[in-house]
């Protein structure tokens, strides 16, 4: 049975559908691209947001990114209704504040494209006399960084 709808967005490393099984949800489908060294080969970018959602989860800041799944073998992601204008307050380890790769699900601010890239990884390195050190970054630091924000014009 064919499972995939309307094409209804595309970005540089996927093309995302609807899913005709369940209108709350969407897939995503990897794109083959040319790679840094000029061979065509697929990155899987989907992979990445299923692990990051996943660690994220552990701690419980999954809350921030659209649930994703795989279904026979097709990555799925809940599916998130485009950002009204306004200004949206996002928290600091997201790289990302491009409001195409935001959205709305039960109307609280969720990101859509959430690969490695987009999350700061953490614990970060610092130096202090001369040395090299390691700054372990607890999850209350880390849930109380500063924020920054997204504004999107009317
Ligand atoms: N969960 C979702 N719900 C609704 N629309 C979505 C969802 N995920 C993606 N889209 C739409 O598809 C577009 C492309 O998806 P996405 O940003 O994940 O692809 P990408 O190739 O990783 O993007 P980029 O070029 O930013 O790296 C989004 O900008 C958005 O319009
Ligand atoms: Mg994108």
């Amino acid at each position: 049975m064919e499972v995939l709808g309307k094409v209804i967005g595309e970005g540089k490393s996927r093309v995302v559908y609807e899913y005709l099984l369940d209108p709350n949800w969407v897939v995503k489908v990897n794109k083959e691209r040319v790679n840094y060294f000029g061979i065509k080969a697929v990155h899987d970018a989907n992979a990445d947001e299923y692990f990051w959602y996943n660690e994220l989860k552990k701690v419980g800041l999954h809350t921030w990114l659209a649930e994703c799944k795989y279904v026979d073998g097709l990555f799925l992601m809940r599916k998130a209704d485009k950002l009204v204008p306004g200004k949206y307050v996002i928290p600091m380890w997201f790289k990302d504040t491009n409001a195409d790769n935001w959205g709305l699900i039960d109307n609280k601010l969720v990101s859509i494209d959430y690969t490695w890239f987009h999350v700061k990884k953490q614990p970060t390195w610092y130096i202090s006399d001369g040395k090299v050190k390691r700054r372990e970054v607890s999850l209350e630091m880390f849930t109380s960084l500063k924020r920054k924000e997204i504004i999107v014009e009317e």
